[in-house]
């Protein structure tokens, strides 16, 4: 059952386990500095998944690229003997600034958010530690600290697997380099509601850089009142991550961006390491206001996520109730023998995160694969 007191009676005794390896200092080190997501076995063919694989692993979305993104993808390929233009890149700034009522100059693209978001980490992480929630998006922040350019700190995730905000807050002192959200977030697939998240990356933005990290947004129910760019817009040090990855379906096209300062962004740009493709800006630019695709999209995956959630309900498994394109459950299996047991069917889930043995997370697909694991599902466990 989604969300509801016996989950997180549920959820709160997995925590309350390692609440209790903490206090007995036994916490798992390879967990935290392997971190969330550690590269996962191979599932690819040449592009894009192998023949006959339900991909249900990446957090990918099948429905795209857009037909109107192609169409620009491949008029910038034409032109691939060319560097990427400037009036590619100020086009796209143009179209984001435009929904938000920024200034393009607060717009930053780059090569997917993941760039973005390492060039946070390697700019501030020398200033102090990244204070982050103890699961959430890490990869970035471990780039960082694998150079020896930044520390993570952890804060453990409250006994319903919200991040703790409270908490967070009280560590965000100016000593801290930069905080990083990820809203909504994952694993999980918990938002945390504008009316929680904005007051307390205000406060947080006082003392140090607040990072928000909103690859999903787009998926939650109300985007526009859980976003933390009014903050920027209000002239907070926040800064917003988006993608192209995830509605848009583009993940493989890498085109990501950040909102902020104009004073930030400079900073961003000049830390950035690569140079965009002019691909992808032909596709970011032929979809960003294609209102038809992205509604079709968001469709699919809310049409995927309710498929999944019956499934688990139907077998009385717990999950959590997610804003995004997967799903956190637990299924009475380890994650890992539930991975494995899948993937002799050929469907690919993630298997365990950190120390979270009992805890699954399944991406949405294309339908017929979703409808593959929500049959197979009984059938591994022996339900
Ligand atoms: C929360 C979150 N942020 C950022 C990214 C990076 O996405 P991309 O670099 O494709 O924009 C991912 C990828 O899955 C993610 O889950």
């Amino acid at each position: 059952m989604a969300y509801d007191l016996s989950r997180r009676a549920f959820f709160g005794a997995g925590m309350a386990g390692l609440a209790g390896c903490a206090s007995a200092g036994m916490t798992s080190l390879t967990a935290e500095a392997q971190g969330a997501f550690p590269p996962s076995p191979s599932t690819s063919g040449m592009f894009g998944p192998e023949e006959g694989l339900a991909q249900l692993s990446r957090n990918e979305n099948p429905y795209g690229p857009a037909p109107s993104a192609l169409k620009g993808i491949s008029k910038a390929a034409e032109a691939g003997a060319y560097y990427t233009s400037m009036r590619s890149t100020a086009a796209l700034q143009k179209l984001i600034a435009e929904r938000h009522g920024l200034d393009p100059a607060q717009i930053v693209i780059t090569t997917g958010s993941g760039e973005a978001l390492s060039a946070l980490a390697l700019m501030n992480g020398p200033k102090g530690p990244i204070l982050a929630p103890r699961l959430f998006w890490d990869t970035t922040a471990l780039y960082a600290a694998n150079l020896g350019l930044a520390e993570i700190q952890r804060v453990p995730l409250t006994s319903d697997m919200e991040i703790d905000l409270p908490t967070m807050e009280a560590k965000a002192t100016s000593d801290i380099g930069m905080v990083q959200l990820c809203n909504p977030n994952n694993p999980t697939g918990l938002v945390l509601p504008g009316s929680v998240i904005r007051p307390a990356v205000e406060r947080m933005a006082a003392k140090t850089t607040v990072v928000v990290d909103e690859a999903y947004i787009e998926l939650a129910d109300d985007p526009d009142a859980t976003t933390c760019i009014p903050l920027v817009k209000a002239g907070h040090d926040v800064v917003v991550t988006r993608t192209f990855s995830k509605i848009y379906g583009m993940a493989g096209i890498r085109v990501g961006y950040t909102i902020s300062s104009e004073e930030t962004a400079e900073k961003i740009r000049a830390t950035a390491m690569s140079w965009t493709p002019c691909t992808s800006f032909g596709g970011a630019i032929g979809c960003y206001n294609d209102e038809g695709f992205l509604k079709m999209s968001r469709g699919k995956i809310v049409e995927a996520r309710e498929m999944v959630t019956s499934t688990l309900d139907t077998l009385g498994m717990e999950y959590l109730p997610s804003q995004t394109n997967f799903v956190y459950f637990k299924s009475g299996l380890p994650a890992e023998d539930l991975r494995a047991r899948l993937a002799e069917k050929k469907i690919a889930i993630r298997g365990q995160y950190m120390d979270y043995t009992d805890l699954s997370r399944v991406s949405m697909g294309r339908i017929e694969d979703v409808e593959r694991f929500c049959r197979a599902l009984p059938e591994v466990v022996g339900a």
